[in-house]
């Protein structure tokens, strides 16, 4: 009698033992408050609804995401990814809202080798500052570029910009700026307002007096549709004073908010919630039945964040250990709700389709109605550099 109880005992500890080595923790870092809480709300939903359509279970092992709110503030990020290492033994960090705090990750995931795939922050270095960064969000250049070719080509001649003053906002600039003069565009003005509490007002007022063709912008997601006010208020699309950007600026999760001021505003970017595909139809619908809202660009890049994960830990049959899951990420490819990527083995950059977009209005709805394909664009801050 005491035997058969001492051995389900030993049983039962060994039976708990396994059944904790069979969970996988990745801990996903996101601003769920702050300034930059509309990215936290899109990428948790993002990451929640990929993992309802395939489940838990990846290669015999059991995912657990742990989802932590950063505030957007670097230090709290690297603190949160130091406890999630630690403490929560996770063996790969996600998401990171703004490229500071996916800065603020990269030593942490050179040190531990552990994967840190960055699903919002679109800074073209971000994936050089360690060999364990991999992307699946976008890069500025790779979406600034374009637009500076298709706003030359269609008549745009003088440029005033306008980005935030930050590295992303920096890199779309002289992405912008760079591949316009080449074109032959002039720049009146480049103009970059504080990426925290900004007034747009001002530095619009500056712009209209400069009497541009265009007024090229770069805001991070969230701050799209004060910029829309401003832009409507100060009279500039009164002025005849066109609007282009990244697709940031009109993100989906606000531009059926802005107004007739929204219409007609050409952007290039690497998602719409009206992008037309089977895949994006059922992501589309699945998200607005789970969630009540539309999903943007920053849900597509937590979506498929977690794709990649799934995809490196069944290739290394359940393995955990950070170089086996990054070599099994490059080069990785799939169908994403916004069309074919890639993992470039090269680089850990994604390599996608750019769209050029112009707001419209369909079933009383504002979107971003894609009409013209750039395919499989990879980062040009990288491609240059070769
Ligand atoms: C960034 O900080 O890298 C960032 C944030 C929001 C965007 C794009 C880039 O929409």
């Amino acid at each position: 009698m005491k035997a058969t109880l001492l051995i389900s005992a030993l049983a039962l500890g060994a039976s708990l033992t396994a059944a904790q080595a069979e969970d996988v923790t990745v801990g996903m870092i996101l601003p769920m408050t702050g300034q930059q809480a509309s990215t936290g709300k899109q990428e948790k939903a993002g990451a929640e609804l990929y993992m309802a359509q395939h489940g838990d279970k990846v290669a015999g092992k059991t995912v657990k995401l742990l989802i932590k709110d950063d505030t957007a503030a670097p230090d709290i990020t690297k603190r949160l990814a130091q406890e999630l290492i630690t403490n929560d033994h996770a063996v790969a960090l996600m998401g990171f809202g703004i490229t500071p705090t996916a800065f603020a990750v990269a030593p942490l995931a050179t040190e531990a080798k552990a994967p840190e795939i960055v699903t919002a922050a679109a800074t073209a270095v971000i994936t050089e500052k360690s060999p364990y960064i991999v992307r699946t969000s976008f890069t500025l250049p790779q979406a600034s570029k374009p637009m500076a070719d298709w706003a030359w080509k269609n008549g745009v001649k003088k440029v005033v910009t306008i980005v935030s003053d930050y590295a992303p906002g920096i890199d779309a600039e002289k992405w912008f700026t760079a591949t316009f003069k080449k074109d032959g565009g002039q720049i009146l003005e480049s103009i970059r307002p504080p990426l925290k509490n900004p007034d747009f007002a001002p530095f619009l007022q500056r712009a209209k007096d400069d009497k541009p063709d265009a007024v090229f912008v770069f805001v991070p997601s969230g701050a799209g549709a004060l910029f829309m006010k401003e832009f409507a208020e100060q009279g500039l699309k009164k002025a005849g004073v066109k609007l282009i950007g990244t697709g940031d600026v009109t993100d989906d999760d606000q531009v059926n908010g802005m107004g007739d001021v929204a219409l007609g505003v050409v952007t290039t970017h690497h998602y719409s919630a009206d992008h037309d595909s089977p895949e994006n139809k059922a992501f589309v619908a699945a998200f607005e039945k789970a969630n009540g809202f539309r999903p943007n660009f920053m849900a597509v890049g937590a979506y498929d964040g977690m794709a990649l994960f799934y995809h490196a830990l069944e290739a290394t049959k359940g393995k955990t250990d950070g170089p086996a899951l990054i070599a099994a990420m490059k080069g990785a490819k799939w169908m994403s709700p916004r069309g074919p990527v890639e993992i470039d083995p090269a680089t850990r950059d994604i390599v996608q389709n750019i769209y050029v977009r112009k707001v419209e209005k369909k079933n009383g709805q504002l979107y971003n109605v894609e009409f013209e394909t750039i395919p499989m664009v990879k980062d040009p801050f990288k491609a240059a550099k070769k």
